[in-house]
Formats: structure tokens, C-alpha cells, sequence
């Protein structure tokens, strides 16, 4: 696909601005296809569980809540590439219209993926036509929802390496999705002993204000109270993660929550579930072994562990004497004096759950749909991901979901009472 130029008509008061977003327009935009690029038809089209989605299908969906939320109501005479589209791609926006039920977008092999590359090109030259022509007015009301759309198309970039990684991992030869050298997506593992590291209590300020973007769901800033307590400088590695599935962390009901002892005999869980244990007979193998981007790996003891449920990290805490942070102690020490892999390595499952702070109001429109309606039965997860466009993430950040999930590069970080 090519890239569109920012057309010469842009009014020249604006044009800096404008520029800039069409330049990082343009940048968001091909990543997608980037990451999308090692994938055959086939893999683009598969959806592996009700909770992931094909490659093509965000693909698509991206395109579509650019039409949706900034040419339909605010590019003048803007007509959709095919009408038909907004049933297809719309994901949850009750107020949008109705919608392809989310457990059977596999099923969507119409539009191909030809037809989606035409679909992403003509959205992305209206949107640069937007960006150059709006006029003050129009500018100023889409604006905000421009980059909406941009850190929302970050968030399913995310998950397109998610949900290929889920579908892979069914596939019985485990094949890779990324080149053997793409060391981007390769976890660190020069991990150094942990250490602790105090926190004397306060109250502190949470939450966004200021400059920047941020989600409706990080505001609005406000105190909260904090006890005395410590912060793990490093996330669990995947040795220690180990020695608790080795020492029947997943045969100890004690260590569990109930909700998680449940899901772990339902599920049969018994270890993180991209892990191979020694034997696995898809990849045979002596000793344990981990499913990534890459395919088949050995355990790296000193990566961060990843794929991990809530329930999975609570448990371990509990095993380590420990316990996990709330959001906002991970929040208050995010830069503190030696602390480490707080975002770029692995999600991190917190004990809070995912609720308004005081005095949350959703955006105004369709797009107050996007956080606030999710805020029950979730937890927040902070930090980001190997798999998180750099830039996308930021202290206030939350990520959230259900506890049971595990398909996403979540890990965890121990907290515990000062000593
Ligand atoms: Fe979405």
C-alpha cells in the first residue's frame, strides 16, 4: 500500500499540526500492515476462541472506527467504501448499529484480504484529504478523535500479535509468526537478583493531568492513600515461575483464590499456556520450552514470565509470600531509584480492580462506549508489553481484563507489607 501525502491545500495556519498527524497517521497505519505482513490469507482469517479476532478482521476494524467516528460525522459528503462494512467491523458500539456477532468473525472469509488492503488505502486517503482540507471547525471537533483513532488502532496492533499467537499455539507444528531476528520481540533476560524497594506511604496524586494524550478511563487525577509497603525492582522471571510449577504450585488449593482454583480444574491448567512441559510430544524436548513469536524457544530462566492469568499471578504471590501491588503503588513508584521493567517487557496483573475514579465521565458520542461500559468484573493491569507500540503506554496507563485471561504478555510483579 502506498502512503499517502499530505495534499497541498492544507491552510497554511495550520499546516504544522496537521502535518504531524498525517506523518504519524501514515506511521500508525503501515505498522498494522507491518506486523500483519508475515501472515498468509489463511492465517489472517482464523479466529481461534470467542475472545480473539483474525489479523484481516482488525484489520478492518480499524478502518472502519476512523469512518465511523471521524469522516462519517465530520468529513462532509464522505461515503463509505461499502455500507455493508459497519455491520461487519463494528466491534461493541451498541449506539453504532448492529453487529457480526464478536465468536464469529472466523467466519467472515468475505471481504477478503485484497478487498481489506483496498479498504485500509481508500480510508487512509480520505483521512489525509481530512487532515489537509478540514476546515477550523471541523478540525478542532475531530481533532481529539483523530488520535483516538490512532492509540485505538495501537491497542489492536497489540492485539493482532496476541490473537496470532493464540491461534499458533493451536496449530499442532507451533510455527512462528515473527523471523528468527526480530530481537524487538524478544524478551530481556539479563534479569539481576531481585531486590525490594520501599515505599514510606503518603498520600499521592494518581491518574492523568496535563499534557498529552490520555484514555477517558485515566482521569480524573485525584488523591489516593497509600500504606507503607515494598516493590518488587523487576518482574518474576520465568526461572522462579518454574520452581513454583515444579513445587505444585498448581496441585496446592490454598495458594488459589476460589474463582482460580476453579478455572485451574476446569482448565487444567498446569502451567502457563505457552509453556511446553519436557516431552511435549508437538516439540519434544528434554526440558521446558516456551511457544512466542518465534516459535519453539527453551525456557529462558531469566525472562519475565508472560501469559499468565490473574488467578496464575495471584497464586504465585501468595506462594512467594507475597502479594501483588495495587495500581496505584505501581503507579506512585514508576520511577522510582531502581526500579525496573515497569513497561516495554510484560503487562502487569495488579489487585485492583478496573472501576471509575472518583468523578469519571465518559466522552460525549459513541466513543463514550469505549472504557467505561467494561468497568466491571475486570482487573487493571499497568506497565506494557513487548508487543505494545513504543510510545503507546505511559504511567497512568490501564490496561484491563478479565481475570481468567492469559492469551495476553501478562506477567506480574511482587508487592508486600515493609518488613
Ligand atoms: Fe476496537
Amino acid at each position: 500500500m502506498s502512503t499517502p501525502s499530505i495534499l497541498p491545500s492544507a491552510p497554511a495556519a495550520l499546516q504544522p499540526g496537521r502535518a504531524r498527524m498525517g506523518e504519524r497517521f501514515a506511521a500508525v497505519r503501515a505498522h498494522s500492515l507491518q506486523l500483519a505482513s508475515p501472515l498468509s490469507a489463511e492465517d489472517q482469517c482464523v479466529q481461534s476462541m470467542p475472545d480473539a479476532s483474525p489479523t484481516k478482521w482488525h484489520l478492518a476494524h480499524t478502518s472502519w472506527f476512523f469512518e465511523a467516528v471521524v469522516l462519517g460525522p465530520h468529513a462532509p459528503g464522505h461515503e463509505p467504501f461499502d455500507p455493508a462494512y459497519a455491520h461487519l467491523f463494528n466491534s461493541y458500539y451498541e449506539s453504532l448499529g448492529p453487529r457480526h456477532p464478536r465468536p464469529q468473525r472466523g467466519l467472515l472469509t468475505r471481504p477478503g484480504l485484497d478487498e481489506v488492503h483496498a479498504y485500509r488505502a481508500y480510508v487512509d486517503a480520505a483521512v489525509q484529504s481530512f487532515i489537509a482540507g478540514a476546515d477550523a471547525a471541523a478540525w478542532a471537533a475531530a481533532g481529539p478523535l483523530l488520535e483516538l483513532g490512532l492509540q485505538h488502532e495501537q491497542q489492536h496492533q497489540e492485539l493482532i500479535a496476541t490473537d496470532i499467537l493464540h491461534a499458533f499455539s493451536c496449530h499442532p507444528q507451533l510455527p512462528a509468526w515473527q523471523p528468527q531476528d526480530a530481537p524487538a520481540l524478544r524478551l530481556a533476560s539479563t534479569t539481576p537478583p531481585l531486590r525490594w524497594l520501599p515505599h514510606p506511604g503518603a498520600t499521592v496524586e494518581v491518574g492523568h493531568a496535563g499534557e498529552g494524550f490520555a484514555f477517558d478511563n485515566e482521569t480524573p487525577r485525584h488523591p489516593v492513600l497509600l500504606h507503607p509497603f515494598e516493590l518488587a525492582d523487576r518482574l518474576v522471571t520465568c526461572g522462579e515461575y518454574l520452581r513454583f510449577v515444579e513445587e505444585g504450585g498448581y496441585t496446592r488449593p490454598t495458594l488459589w483464590l476460589s474463582d482460580g482454583w476453579a478455572a485451574v480444574q476446569a482448565q487444567g491448567w498446569t502451567a502457563p499456556a505457552c509453556w511446553l512441559a519436557p516431552g511435549d510430544p508437538r516439540a519434544p524436548a528434554a526440558d521446558w520450552q516456551v511457544f512466542g513469536p518465534q516459535g519453539v524457544r527453551p525456557l529462558d530462566p531469566a525472562a519475565p514470565v508472560t501469559q499468565l492469568s490473574f488467578y496464575e499471578a495471584a497464586a504465585y504471590a501468595e506462594w512467594a509470600g507475597a502479594r501483588l501491588p495495587t495500581e496505584f503503588e505501581w503507579e506512585a513508584m514508576w520511577n522510582a531509584p531502581g526500579i525496573t521493567q515497569m513497561t516495554g517487557h510484560a503487562w502487569q496483573w495488579t489487585r485492583s480492580s478496573y472501576d471509575p475514579y472518583p468523578g469519571f465521565r465518559p466522552l460525549a458520542g459513541a466513543v463514550g462506549e469505549y472504557n467505561g461500559k467494561f468497568m466491571v468484573g475486570q482487573l487493571v493491569l499497568r506497565g506494557g508489553s513487548v508487543f505494545t507500540p513504543p510510545g503507546h503506554a505511559r504511567r497512568t496507563y490501564r490496561n484491563f481484563f478479565p481475570p481468567a485471561a492469559r492469551w495476553q504478555c501478562s506477567g506480574l510483579r511482587l508487592a508486600r507489607r515493609c518488613a
